[in-house]
């Protein structure tokens, strides 16, 4: 039996996906991606092409997964999808969009995952943000979707308690990739060049800090600076005044 280990990570096209297989691909470990692309990148030893927030693409991943190439050591569920409106001008087919993919993806593949494991352990990674632990200006859709599956995840933690499988949630701040480039607008369309700046950590130290927190038994990771931590505190804490430093910033 092979000793080398395998990593499925979705979302594996480019930004955090693609900076996870480049980053466990040095390490040696047999690297699996998807996303909606029909070919994966160098970095992907193997590709499994799907549309995450379809139910039947989701099952077919799963089946390929687990049938073609073998049990994952550790599956990243990172595919996810940035909403950029006002609430009020929200339509519901879009926040369903986000929420297909955001929550109900990690969520159902989770759980195919678990019916499968046959005494097998399971080691799932959940790709939240911090936007799920505080309200921003047209990012309400979002914030929701990474709030509802910070929470899921915390609940799947409780229940696995005792068990084979672990499941962690890693919260990214900013990172620098295209996903508000690819954040779906009021229009219902990809912001493309309507998208603002979006500059933070690197791809590579972010895949970086993933990898060390799989190693460690902490539920939850939070990857930002201390300032950025120090201010999720005050707004547990004190929320009136986070807010009031909230809408003062540029
Ligand atoms: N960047 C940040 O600042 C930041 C901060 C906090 C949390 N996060 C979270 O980190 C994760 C990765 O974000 P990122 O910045 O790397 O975003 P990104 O650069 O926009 O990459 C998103 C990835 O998801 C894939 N994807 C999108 N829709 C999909 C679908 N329907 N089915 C399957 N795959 C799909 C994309 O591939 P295809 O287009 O090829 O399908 C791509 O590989 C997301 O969950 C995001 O919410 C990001």
């Amino acid at each position: 039996m092979s000793s080398t280990k395998r990593i499925w990570v979705t979302g594996a096209s480019e930004g955090i996906g693609l900076g996870l297989l480049q980053h466990y691909q040095r390490l040696g470990w047999q690297t699996v991606g998807s996303s909606r692309r029909t070919h994966g990148p160098a970095e992907a030893d193997h590709w499994i092409p799907a549309d995450l927030s379809d139910s039947a693409q989701r099952t077919k991943a799963v089946e390929q997964l687990t049938q073609d190439l073998g049990w994952p050591d550790l599956v990243v569920l990172n595919a996810g999808v940035g909403h950029w409106a006002k609430a009020s001008e929200t339509e519901r087919s879009d926040a369903q969009r986000v929420l297909e993919l955001n929550y109900w993806a990690p969520v159902e593949l989770t759980r195919m995952l678990a019916e499968r494991a046959q005494g097998r352990a399971l080691h799932v990674v959940v790709i939240s943000s911090i936007a799920a632990r505080f309200g921003q200006k047209k990012l309400a859709s979002y914030s929701a979707s990474k709030a509802a599956v910070a929470l899921w995840a915390e609940s799947v933690n409780e229940e696995w308690q005792g068990s084979a499988h672990r499941i962690q949630l890693i919260l990214p701040g900013v990172v620098s990739t295209n996903i508000m480039r690819h954040s779906i607008g009021r229009d219902g369309q990809a912001l493309g060049d309507r998208a603002g700046t979006h500059r933070g950590w690197t791809v590579e130290r972010t895949a970086r800090a993933i990898e060390r927190a799989t190693r460690t038994r902490r539920f939850t990771h939070i990857l930002a600076s201390p300032g950025v931590r120090f201010a999720l505190i005050l707004h547990d804490l004190c929320p009136s005044i986070f807010y009031v430093l909230l809408r003062r910033k540029p």
